[in-house]
């Protein structure tokens, strides 16, 4: 296996990574009853009506190997599971391929295991999306789409079916606690990255694309998103298959658009969103990274990376908390909502099934007056 020291750009990286309390219910429909007539009301037709406790998550996933760290996800006794991204291997135009490449993951025993443990959600990431490090030039991202909400069974009349792309919002209350889990399309709508092209100011394939016209999110989805936040929930986890959190390394991620990581940070702010935690993808190591933002709560990022990937490089970064983890990885937040202010923990937990990471806050500290 080639390092990364040894490659020329994006094509020679892509060929690398080809080789990521239940409490008393109330009917969900009445909630929205209750708040009808709110601009950012929550909406029926994807409420569910307990709140997990454990949500697992993880990314890079190669369906042509054994993905054993499944178990272990599995022992950490999750009420939901969230793929992010690079699920499996596609890399093609062909939907024929796609979709054998699908069924291979479909067909493997330990994610058949997965699958009836807890509930899967799931957001794609270039290699599932069709193309390495594709953006909306990917001729089949329609077609692609299609075959994704099939393997991910997304329920027929799914608002992911009415619009572009594949963002969609998930939300879990029981009418006493909410959470809200925001699924990003970070391929659809992107414009194109710039290349680093050996300049000595930056590193690995890209720098960053200083045309504030270029778009990580879109309109649409920016406009869905900003509506998201003004929703009410206590705790808001914002799933993105590319690294949010991090400092700029050259690789994909929010920081190839700064402008659009600025307009992330100031769209929370601006609609008054709190209990925000995003966790991602991509990277091929795990990472928990702390952003501190002027007037504003700080923004953590739980990196989950690869089920069965690695990668020789972990890149630095000054917002990193405690180590990264080098061997295959899984994410876990733990919420103990019978606290008045739950107890939200941030894990990152190895192939082996140990806890390597950890990071403890209250709801509370995740609110807009922490920092004023
Ligand atoms: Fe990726």
């Amino acid at each position: 296996m080639m390092g990364p020291t040894h490659q020329v750009g994006p094509v020679a990286r892509c060929s690398v990574r080809l080789l990521s309390m239940k409490r008393r219910l109330i009917a969900a429909g009445a909630l929205v009853a209750l708040l009808g007539g709110c601009a950012a009301a929550p909406t029926a037709a994807n409420a569910r009506s307990t709140v997990p406790s454990r949500i697992a998550f993880g990314s890079c996933a190669d369906q042509s190997s054994p993905q054993p760290i499944l178990y272990k996800v599995i022992e950490r006794n999750p009420d939901l599971f969230v793929y992010l991204g690079d699920n499996i291997y596609g890399d093609t135009e062909d939907m024929a391929e796609l979709q054998a490449k699908y069924d291979e993951l479909g067909a493997r025993k330990e994610f058949q295991a997965l699958r009836e443990a807890c509930p899967q959600l799931a957001v794609w990431d270039d290699h599932d999306y069709g193309a390495n490090d594709a953006g909306r030039h990917y001729p089949m991202k329609e077609e692609s789409k299609a075959v994704f909400l099939d393997f991910w069974r997304e329920p027929a009349g799914s608002s992911r079916f009415d619009h572009a792309g594949i963002y969609h919002e998930e939300r879990f209350t029981d009418g006493e606690r909410t959470l809200q889990v925001l699924l990003l399309d970070t391929r659809t709508f992107r414009d194109d990255l710039v290349l680093a092209d050996e300049d000595p100011r930056f590193k690995n394939d890209y720098r960053p694309n200083l045309n504030e016209s270029a778009t990580l999110l879109g309109d649409a989805q920016w406009r869905w998103l900003e509506d998201r936040l003004r929703a009410p929930a206590d705790l808001r986890v914002i799933a993105t298959s590319i690294q949010f959190g991090h400092e700029y390394n050259g690789w994909e991620s929010w920081t190839n658009m700064p402008h659009e990581r600025d307009r992330m940070i100031e769209t929370i702010q601006r609609t008054k969103a709190n209990g925000v935690v995003f966790i991602s993808g991509d990277v091929h190591w795990g990472e928990i990274s702390r952003q501190d933002v002027p007037n504003g709560y700080p923004l953590y990022d739980v990196t989950a990376s690869g089920l069965n990937r690695d990668w020789d490089v972990i890149e630095p970064s000054s917002r990193r908390i405690g180590e990264a983890v080098a061997e295959h990885n899984f994410g876990l937040i733990e919420i103990d909502w019978t606290l008045e202010d739950p107890l939200v923990t941030l894990r990152a937990i190895d192939v082996a099934g140990i806890e390597r990471n950890r990071v403890e806050l209250r709801l509370g500290a995740l609110t807009r007056s922490v920092g004023l």
